[in-house]
Order: structure tokens, then C-alpha cells, then sequence
């Protein structure tokens, strides 16, 4: 099977490519990049004129709740909605039930994303067996049925020995610690963040410390063990210069900022939205003008969405205790693309951090058009305009709190190892 896709502005950043050229895919791999490059003897010839062709888009940061919470999404499902927002390949985390901590779970996952699913799953297992926070898993073991990395995401590791153990054992393998940096004690119940809009909704608060000082001590312990460390969804200012700080000194550290805290604020919250609501939450203005300032330094590496499906029983209730989180794949291009109409990001920044950037942080074997590499790539229109339909959503949940908003981009055309997973209608 032979396929050649005419006429595309190729954008690589792995290569340094952006310009027009033609692309050549046989048998699942890509063979050639060029100009004018014949078709002859092609069984299928797609003409990109006007779009970006990209190596497929990496979500380093999903939840696909699949096993245990499949009336929230599956693994069929969240990678269908992968697909549709231009995804190839994803990280899945391991809070499902029960939690991924041991080989059964990750070979299941990479098993049923290989037979039916519409991307490749990454897992990521968790730090601590069970989620506990007390003892840790079998990294090795782990790492060789195909883990990537460790989280405990949804938790903090709040024990500081456990976490040094969990690095230096991690490093051991080459294998990354993955933080989701939010000291409970700190943030002490506050269900969106400390400040005068959650005095006027009379909403607890969760100050910017609770991720900082956490970001700041996880930072510490990467320098003395020297362990490669992820900062999950970082949302404040302060986490920001720490992780600049500790990247010019050095530490092996990688970040990533999730699209809605660089568009929304805490005002989306006013109106009680429980779309509105994920830990850790909405910030301030000036906060989301620091994600924009990391993006634009390359302090922060990846865009990764969060992806967090609910069933609407787990979110239509009192804001208080509705279920943190919001889906986000099939949104997170067109909101990746405003940084580039803003001027924040360059086109091929923008592509960088959904690409070769979080594939080089969580050693994802993906992110690149280079030849010889299997033939992932996302087809995109940077000015298709489209107004969101929560209800038409690949995924099976509904919250996301961008319902009915008017976007520029999207995939036209996703294809994992030269077959087309998702094609747009138009
Ligand atoms: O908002 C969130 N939702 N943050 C997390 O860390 C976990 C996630 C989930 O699993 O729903
Ligand atoms: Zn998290
Ligand atoms: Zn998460």
C-alpha cells in the first residue's frame, strides 16, 4: 500500500522542515519527503493543498478510565475522540479501577488500543501500588510491559521519602516520575481557586502555594536524585519561574499546561459551572499570562489536554462536590492555534508542543516525520471554523465548559500507521 500526500505545508519540528513538499508513505512507514514527487504506482493520493501536514498530535496526559469507569469513556471511545482533535498517540493515566499498578492492566491497554482502538496508548502506571501513597510499584517489571512513566495523578505524593524513593528507582530505568504537584494539606478542601471570586461564590479555596510549594519540593528531590520529573497541568505563575529556575540550574525537568489554563480563568467559574471545575483549577488573568510567557520561552514543553471524561451523574450536582475535570481532546488544537493568531507561539511552536516536545519528555518513540519512522500524521486546516456541539463529541462524555463556542482549526485527517483514523466531514 502506497500513499502519497500532495501539495501540503509540511511542518516538522523534529527536522526543522516547514515548507511545501510532498510526502511519501508505503507499507505504514514514511519513505520520502520532496518536492514534486511522482505518484506513479500510488494506490491513493491525497491532495493537502491548504492544509499543514504534522506528525501526528501526542496527547501526553489522558484519561481514558477504561477498565473500571467505561460508563465514563473507554479505550475505543476516548481514542476515537483522539483521533477526531488530530491525535496519533496518547499517555493514559492510571486512576481506573483497579488503578494501573501492575502488567495485567498495562498489557491489557496496549492490547485494546492495538485491536480496536483509533490511537496508540502510552500508559502510565502508578508510582505507589494501589495509589496509596505508601510503597512502590514494580517499576522494572513495569517498564518492560511497555509503561512509560510513573503517576500518581489525581493524588499528590504527599510522603517526600517515598517520592526521592520513587525517583531514584525510577531513574534507575531511565523512566520518568510524572507529578500532579498539589499539597492537600494546603489546599485544605478548596474546590476552585483561593481568591475574591471564590470569596463571592462562597467557594473554598485553592491557592497558587499548594502547587507551588509542591512543584518546588518535587524539583528539589529531581536535583538530588537526578531522576527525570514531569510536571502535570502546572497553573500558577510562581510553578512557572521554579520550573525555569531549576531547567537554567540544570534539572532534568519537563512541564506541561493544559489548554483550558491558558484560555479560561477563574472568572468561567462564576455561574457555578461544574464544567469549570478540575484540579487544580482555574487561575487568575495573570496567571494565564505566565502560561502564555512559558509557552513562548519553551520553559513549558507540552500542551496535553487533561483529558478527564465524566458521567453527567458524577457532574450535575452541587458545585461543591461535582467530580473535577473536563474532556478535552477533541478541543485542544483550535485552542493551541489562538496562541499562534495571538501571536504567543509560533506555527511551528505551536506544533512542537503537541509533537516532538512531549514525545522527547515522556520518551514517546513518536513526533516525527523523519523517514523510515511509522506514518503517523495529522492533516490540518488552521482556518476551518466550527462552533463546538458537546452532543456530536467523539468522546462519550459531555463536560467540557467550551460547549457552543466558535473555533478556528481542526484535523481534517488523522492517520495512524498510514491508515486514516479520522476523516472530517465537510
Ligand atoms: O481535574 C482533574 N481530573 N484533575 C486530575 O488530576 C484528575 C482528573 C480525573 O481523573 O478526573
Ligand atoms: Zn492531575
Ligand atoms: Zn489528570
Amino acid at each position: 500500500m502506497k500513499t502519497v500526500i500532495k501539495n501540503g505545508h509540511i511542518i516538522d519540528p523534529s527536522q526543522d522542515i516547514d515548507g511545501r513538499f510532498d510526502l511519501v508513505i508505503a507499507e505504514g512507514v514514511i519513505v520520502e519527503i520532496g518536492e514534486n514527487l511522482a505518484t506513479e504506482g500510488a494506490d491513493e493520493v491525497i491532495d493537502a493543498d491548504g492544509l499543514l501536514v504534522t506528525p501526528g498530535l501526542i496527547d501526553i496526559h489522558v484519561h481514558l478510565r477504561d477498565p473500571g469507569y467505561e460508563y465514563k469513556e473507554d479505550i475505543i471511545t476516548g481514542t476515537r475522540a483522539a483521533a477526531a482533535g488530530g491525535f496519533t498517540s496518547v499517555a493514559c493515566m492510571p486512576n481506573t479501577k483497579p488503578v494501573n499498578d501492575n502488567k495485567a492492566i498495562v498489557h491489557y491497554m496496549i492490547n485494546k488500543a492495538n485491536l480496536e482502538g483509533s490511537a496508540n496508548v502510552f500508559p502510565i502506571c502508578t508510582i505507589t501500588k494501589g495509589q496509596k501513597g505508601t510503597s512502590l510499584v514494580e517499576m522494572g517489571d513495569l517498564k518492560l510491559a511497555g509503561c512509560i512513566g510513573f503517576s500518581d495523578d489525581g493524588l499528590n505524593v504527599e510522603c517526600g521519602d517515598v517520592l526521592r524513593r520513587a525517583m531514584e528507582y525510577a531513574g534507575g530505568f531511565s523512566m520518568p516520575i510524572i507529578a500532579h504537584a498539589e499539597d492537600e494539606g494546603i489546599k485544605s478542601g478548596g474546590v476552585m481557586n483561593e481568591g475574591r471570586v471564590a470569596t463571592e461564590l462562597g467557594l473554598a479555596g485553592n491557592p497558587w502555594v499548594a502547587e507551588a510549594s509542591t512543584v518546588a519540593r518535587d524539583l528539589m528531590l529531581a536535583e538530588l536524585t537526578g531522576a527525570r520529573l514531569h510536571v502535570c497541568h502546572i497553573s500558577t505563575r510562581r510553578t512557572v519561574e521554579l520550573i525555569r529556575e531549576a531547567k537554567a540550574r540544570g534539572v532534568k525537568a519537563t512541564c506541561e499546561v493544559t489548554p483550558h489554563h491558558f484560555t479560561l480563568t477563574e472568572e468561567a467559574v462564576r455561574g457555578y459551572d461544574v464544567n469549570a471545575k478540575m484540579g487544580p483549577p482555574l487561575r487568575t488573568a495573570d496567571d494565564v499570562a505566565a502560561m502564555k510567557e512559558g509557552l513562548a520561552d519553551g520553559t513549558i514543553d507540552a500542551i496535553a489536554t487533561d483529558h478527564a471524561p465524566h458521567h453527567i451523574d458524577d457532574k450535575n450536582v452541587e458545585f461543591n462536590v461535582a467530580a473535577n475535570g473536563l474532556v478535552g481532546l477533541e478541543t485542544a488544537l483550535p485552542l493551541t492555534l489562538n496562541l499562534v493568531r495571538e501571536g504567543v507561539l509560533t506555527m511551528k511552536q505551536a506544533i512542537s508542543c503537541l509533537t516532538d516536545r512531549p514525545a522527547t519528555a515522556l520518551n514517546i518513540p513518536r513526533g516525527t516525520l523523519t523517514c523510515g519512522s511509522v506514518a503517523d500524521i495529522t492533516l490540518i486546516d488552521p482556518d476551518f471554523k466550527w462552533t463546538l456541539d458537546a452532543k456530536t463529541m467523539k468522546t462519550k462524555a459531555r463536560n467540557t465548559p467550551f460547549d457552543g463556542w466558535e473555533l478556528t482549526g481542526a484535523a481534517m485527517l488523522t492517520m495512524r500507521q498510514g491508515k486514516t483514523t479520522f476523516q472530517r466531514e465537510q
